[in-house]
């Protein structure tokens, strides 16, 4: 514990008293569309170009276009001054272009519109222990996807968010575990079903039910990937706080229970316990804390912004343990990847 004691330099703490510059930087140059207008395969604008194609002030963008080529979003061949030119990075390309099957366009148009004001009132939300969705959207209640779904815009807004995070993470979590002796599984609130069609890809003779609330189900053909057809994926409108579930191996829950409180997860843990049959299981990724809760640092930052827009948080490795043991999973395998989301394989005997 003594080693995480580190003294950090002024300089440290002037990059996060200042880090929302850069996020918001990122924010603008990708909702404005500079990425996308630079899309094109070798194609490089000036700031004059991209204004004029934008409708934005020539100053202002050329401004924007310079701190996004210091962030290392955008390259910039220094022709001359004022005839720069800008072009994607690769990395630019791959992540940050609406037309990318690896794009995080949807990520950031989530935390833009929802992640960053909700954490622009995390001290009320560290004095009341509540999210801060009637503060800082007017709403009547503090239920999270009943508001987030209360019109269509907001479930593509959150559903193309989390399969922005798809690329980060599908493939450590398949990987984390050999579940080829699993036939049938259960993605709870599966999302666009990236995770269960990277599962289908690795365990071709696994049949995947995605459980989702109807109005994703409704959204969720925008998100079939290209090799859909040759797919064991199939959708299932309902909710799994209270409808019946399907039988199956294994049930699957990412980034599921730190929206929740202790309560609705067990609640949840002890539904699909007597789901089961003996020798089934369920698989849990989400970002961990290590036992000591002092780190690392992302399950650390999302424990803030799930206090400020759900009613869950991060829980460590033991916590999910003791969880899953009281609602009667034995063998509990915790397994921490280099990914951002770590991997829980629990068994019912
Ligand atoms: C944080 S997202 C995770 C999505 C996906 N599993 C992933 O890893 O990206 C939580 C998901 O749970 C779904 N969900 C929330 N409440 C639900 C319920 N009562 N029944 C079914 N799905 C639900 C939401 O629609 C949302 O897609």
């Amino acid at each position: 514990m003594g080693d995480r004691n580190i003294d950090l330099t002024a300089t440290e703490i002037f990059e996060i008293i200042t880090g929302f510059i850069g996020t918001q930087i990122l924010y603008t140059a990708s909702e404005i569309g500079v990425f996308d207008a630079l899309a094109g395969h070798g194609e490089k604008k000036t700031a004059e170009e991209l204004a004029t194609e934008l409708s934005t002030d020539v100053d202002a963008m050329e401004r924007l276009l310079n701190s996004c080529v210091s962030l290392h979003f955008l390259n910039k061949s220094l022709i001359a001054d004022e005839n720069a030119q800008y072009s994607n990075t690769e990395a630019s390309c791959k992540y940050l272009t609406s037309g990318s099957k690896t794009s995080m366009r949807g990520l950031i148009h989530l935390n833009k519109v929802y992640s960053y004001p909700l954490m622009g009132n995390l001290d009320s939300a560290v004095r009341e222990g509540k999210n801060q969705i009637p503060r800082t959207f007017g709403a009547t209640s503090h239920e999270l996807f009943a508001n987030l779904y209360s019109d269509e815009a907001g479930v593509t807004t959150f559903v193309s968010g989390m399969h922005g995070m798809a690329p980060l993470s599908t493939k450590a979590v398949v990987n984390a575990f050999d579940l080829s002796q699993f036939n049938t599984a259960c993605d709870f609130g599966g999302g666009s079903g990236a995770l269960a069609y990277e599962m289908s890809r690795t365990y071709p003779g696994m049949s995947i039910k995605v459980l989702e609330l109807p109005p994703v189900v409704k959204v969720s053909n925008d998100f079939k990937p290209d090799d859909a057809g040759q797919l064991n994926v199939e959708f299932v409108a309902g909710d799994f706080f209270v409808d019946e579930l399907p039988e199956t191996d294994l049930f699957i829950f990412s980034v599921i229970f730190n929206d929740w409180p202790d309560d609705k997860v067990a609640r949840l843990l002890q539904k699909v316990h007597s789901a089961l049959k003996p020798g089934g299981a369920i698989l849990i990724a989400e970002s961990l804390y290590n036992d000591d809760k002092a780190g690392p640092v992302h399950p650390a930052l999302r424990c803030m912004l799930m206090l400020a827009f759900t009613e869950g948080k991060t829980r460590s490795g033991r916590e999910f343990r003791f969880l899953a043991e009281k609602s009667g999973f034995s063998d509990v395998k915790v397994k921490y990847t280099d990914g951002i989301h770590d991997v829980i394989l629990a068994r019912k005997y």
